[in-house]
């Protein structure tokens, strides 16, 4: 142990208690002599154990059909997530409006983030239907087990398999050690060719084979080549989900105007696409609270700050950016429509 991280230890701790998921940036969460003791792991179970009570006080969210596929399977399926004729408006007021948008590229993948909050949403009702949709806005909050405001923006996924650095979203993965939820109101067909998200049901529970997965992956996470799983989002391969006992990878090839609401703590990836391809849906996520017995009151959700996550996320991203005198991941490519090819 250096003399430094004496000092290190009250802010790991604090990391620790407040969900914090790094192996690598973090000496207790990475530490081989305690995850030899199981912190890892009963850490996990315990989160697990804190989700599930939080969340049947939420079954206001979701009705008891999707309630009961999603205890066995991690996701949440709806067709026609909006009624017809919204749908048929909301594309209109997507082809006839810009929006102030940043893009991201990870490998061949440009992601395009365009925030949601109420001043873009005032004039464009069907928008605004669509982001406070109830089983959008209500299976983000049942699947992650906390009753918090999401992070919500339209994502435009553009994908080009000529470009063959591999993005590192098409590995399998778990985002973190606790129950988080991603949802995306895709807005157009997405095709097997154009890189379908693919979700691993049932693998959102920990079973004695993700437990036993888990342990040896915590043993040398921190020091692990892949810098998402040293972070603690755990790469995992095919063949290690078999010896798991899980099934084969559901790919979301799904029509337009489908609502997908995962628990993201099951393995899942971004598929490969085979063609040029725009992915156009609209996205929300949300984590909190990894060891609350109960979901506490989000200041987020009060008037004046509701809806307004994603706004703040890219101003935080930009200033911390500017701060440490590096390139934002995140770069303002300014005013355009949603469809408009990549500028990064
Ligand atoms: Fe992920």
């Amino acid at each position: 142990m250096k003399a430094l991280d004496l000092f290190r230890y009250p802010l790991w701790l604090a990391d620790l208690l407040a969900g914090g998921k790094s192996f690598k940036n973090n000496g207790i969460i990475g530490s081989e002599w305690l995850n030899q003791r199981g912190l890892h792991v009963k850490r996990m179970a315990f989160a697990e154990r804190m989700a599930d009570l939080r969340r049947a006080r939420l079954n206001r969210f979701l009705d008891a059909e999707d309630r009961e596929f999603f205890a066995t399977n991690g996701y949440v399926l709806k067709h026609n997530a909006l009624p017809t004729l919204t749908f048929k408006r909301l594309l209109e007021e997507l082809e006839t409006t810009t929006f102030r948008a940043w893009e991201m590229k990870q490998g061949g993948t440009v992601t395009r983030f365009t925030p949601l909050p109420p001043k873009v949403l005032a004039g464009l009702p069907a928008l605004s239907d669509a982001v406070n949709l109830p089983a959008f806005q209500g299976g983000l909050r049942y699947c992650a087990s906390v009753d918090g405001d999401p992070i919500v923006f339209m994502h435009t996924v553009l994908t080009d398999p000529a470009d063959d650095k591999r993005d590192p979203q098409t590995f399998f993965h778990s985002d973190t050690f606790q129950p988080t939820a991603k949802a995306w109101l895709f807005l157009k067909d997405v095709e097997p060719e154009d890189g379908p998200f693919n979700y691993v049901p049932g693998s959102h529970r920990l079973t004695r084979a993700r437990r036993d997965w888990e342990f040896r992956q915590s043993l040398s996470a921190a020091k692990h080549k892949n810098g998402h799983h040293a972070a603690g989002s755990f790469r995992i391969t095919e063949a290690d989900l078999e010896e798991m006992g899980l099934p084969a990878p559901i790919a979301m090839n799904v029509p337009a105007n489908t609502l997908v609401v995962a628990d993201t703590h099951g393995f899942h990836a971004r598929g490969r696409s085979s063609r040029p391809a725009l992915r156009l849906g609209l996205y929300g996520s949300l984590r909190k609270s990894a060891f609350m017995p109960f979901s506490p009151p989000d200041p987020l959700l009060l008037p004046g700050l509701r809806g307004r996550q994603a706004e703040f996320y890219v101003a935080l991203q930009s200033m911390s950016a500017k701060m440490k005198g590096k390139k934002p991941a995140l770069i303002d490519v300014g005013e355009l429509k949603v469809t408009a090819p990549a500028v990064r």
